[in-house]
């Protein structure tokens, strides 16, 4: 979900829509905005697409000077005009907006009930509002800690009053929230995107803090109300940045990024020569690098996919064993962490809340952490030992793209930071793979120069009903990415497999005309590859292969072949994920489905 606040001298609703506008990557089942206008306090919403809401407030002229917003992607309660916030409280004097889930919310439902308060909807949220009436007595802040003193789980709320109208009070609990500071007015968010508008100076608030939002002035506290010396931070990402820049959809516009985003993550992080990465922002020690013995990444969706390349990778190349763990699996499944045991996350955002909370058993259960993210300031960036950052600039479409390239990029960097150190590589091998890297974003953008075949093709795969990857070692990883890519947006349904476990069941599925898409850039594993396309052929699969300029050879067993410009093999992945999320676009633009805005899924989220 998505929360925007506004207090100032401009009117409100507007820069309010305009700040969700930003944020519906967030969820968009519903969307909502309450101010106050004339003394009172409003509250329009509405189920469906921020659009809806647009539709409601179009025509109508607002003068409040202070309101709070929010888009939602539902946990608790289905999509609804009642179950959207902002939620209000029996009097309709106060209105909340909240991220996270209250785990406590039955009980303290039940509680309320019976004191008299009347519920309107089924979510998990409306208890704040009338807890928080409860407590009330002349002192919005001190009500809303007492409320929130009350609450099990994770939270980020705002609340306006119409007995305080010029104040918002906000509290933030393990989900972000953000103060944008501005000139005689100030602005809230849960992400920075729907801030750049405005400002670029920031409070990022740690957990446990309040906010009070006045227009000449923001007060932050701990939950005990006393103050806390907040250091405003500067965004270095730009408005525009956070615009379609002439593009349709802004998963095409992050695709095409692809090449100046892995030219700004690996800026400064080759040294001059071209003979070792330079990481200063990795505080292990020799000693540490040298008695490592085991590496864990956990992740979730698209970044977990890169942690499946990280393995690959680190394995090779530093010659230690590393567990990849979706992160929502790894909190609970007691990993063994030992002296020497390092984990590493990777979450695009920083915020997604089960990698967060695989970082926080990791960390208490005493291992060092590394975290792979996009987001400066973000929970996991803070959280971690040590920050590699990716330098994406903002990812706005659900379906991740350059996030996940520049991820790869930055566990390159970082298995040969280790592999110098350990010796595991031979200098030359660095230096050439260092090379490699530079060369990928030219690389990159030589694909997206030329994308006519893969569009043919993608018309091609519009009308059909389930798909097939295929894939050998750190193509196999690329697979599962095609493969998530083609689902998350054209909602076809599709799977990827080893290549080489297809004859142990699912060769089952292969029939006349099923679509395979064969991925063939592993050199060493392209005569097995081979072997593996014919099968599929044998069943009367029509296959699209992906191989590396130079494998001809493959010309003879698939009907379609896309070639990705020649590069040491183990830096493929980087290239050959580019015609796969093409592929996926140009599906989904083909079945006419909302690209940026996949049913059901959320760009960035912060529950459990
Ligand atoms: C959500 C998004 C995915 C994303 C995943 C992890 O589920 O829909 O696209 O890969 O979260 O996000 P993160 O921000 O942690 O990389």
């Amino acid at each position: 979900c998505g929360i925007v606040g506004y207090i100032g001298p401009k009117e409100a609703v507007p820069v309010l829509f305009e700040g969700l506008s930003r944020l519906e990557y967030r969820g968009y089942d519903s969307a909502g905005v309450a101010f106050l206008e004339e003394g009172g306090l409003k509250v329009l919403k509405k189920e469906g697409k921020l659009s809806a809401l647009g539709e409601k407030l179009n025509g109508c002229s607002f003068c409040a000077r202070v309101g709070i917003g929010h888009t939602r992607w539902a946990t608790h309660g289905r999509p609804s005009d009642e179950n959207a916030h902002p939620h209000v409280d029996c009097g309709g004097r106060l209105a909340v907006v909240h991220n996270g889930i209250i785990e406590n919310y039955l009980s303290l439902k039940e509680w309320l009930q019976a004191e008299g308060h009347v519920f309107r909807s089924q979510t998990d949220t409306e208890v704040l509002p009338h807890l928080i009436e409860h407590y009330y007595n002349g002192d919005l802040v001190g009500a809303v800690l007492k409320a929130v003193s009350r609450l099990e789980g994770s939270f980020a709320i705002a609340v306006i009053s119409s007995r305080e109208p010029d104040r918002i009070v906000a509290v933030r609990q393990d989900s972000p929230l953000v103060v944008g500071l501005g000139e005689g007015e100030n602005f809230l968010a849960s992400d920075i995107p729907a801030l750049l508008k405005h400002t670029r100076r920031v409070y990022i608030l740690d957990d446990g803090e309040v906010a009070v939002l006045e227009p000449d002035r923001v007060r932050v506290m701990d939950r005990s109300g006393r103050e806390v010396g907040k250091e405003a931070r500067l965004v270095n990402w730009k408005a525009d940045q956070a615009e379609k820049g002439g593009y349709d959809h802004f998963m095409l516009k992050e695709i095409y990024e692809q090449p100046k985003a892995l030219r700004d993550t690996l800026s400064g992080r080759i040294s001059a020569d071209g003979t070792r990465v330079v990481l200063d922002e990795v505080s292990l020690t020799p000693e540490e690098i040298r008695t490592l013995k085991r590496i864990y990444i956990t992740a979730c969706g698209t970044a977990y996919h890169a942690g499946l390349v990280g393995k690959y990778i680190l394995e090779r190349l530093v010659r230690l064993p590393v567990e990849v763990d979706i992160a929502s699996e790894f909190r609970y499944r007691h990993p063994i962490i030992e002296p020497g045991t390092l984990v590493m996350v990777i979450s695009q955002s920083g915020e997604t809340a089960d990698t967060l909370a695989a970082l926080r058993e990791a960390r208490r259960q005493g291992a060092r952490v590394i975290a792979v993210t996009n987001v400066v300031g973000s929970s996991v960036s803070r959280e971690a030992d040590d920050v590699i950052y990716t330098w994406a600039g903002p990812e706005i479409a659900v379906a991740s793209t350059k996030a996940y390239t520049t991820q790869l990029v930055a566990m390159y960097l970082f298995a040969l930071y280790l592999a110098a150190e350990r010796k595991t590589a031979e200098p030359g091998q660095i230096r050439e793979l260092l090379l490699g890297l530079k060369k990928l974003a030219d690389k990159a953008q030589s694909i997206l120069d030329n994308t006519v075949e893969i569009k043919d093709f993608a018309g091609e795969f519009a009308t059909c009903k389930d798909l097939f990857f295929i894939g050998r070692g750190l193509d196999y990883a690329v697979a599962l990415e095609g493969s998530l890519k083609l689902k998350e947006i054209s909602y076809i349904h599709a799977e990827a497999y080893a290549a080489g476990e297809l004859k142990h069941g699912t060769l089952a599925l292969i029939e006349e005309k099923v679509p395979v898409v064969a991925l063939a850039t592993q050199v060493s594993l392209f005569d097995k590859m081979i072997g593996n396309i014919q099968e599929v052929n044998a069943r009367g699969a029509s296959v699209l292969a992906l191989a590396m300029q130079g494998l001809k050879e493959v010309e003879k067993v698939a009907g379609k072949v896309v070639y990705i410009p020649e590069t040491n093999p183990v830096l493929a992945p980087v290239l050959t994920v580019i015609p796969l999320q093409l592929l996926a676009y140009h599906t989904a633009v083909a079945r006419g489905c909302d690209v940026d805005k996949p049913r059901n899924l959320a760009k960035s989220v912060t529950v459990e």
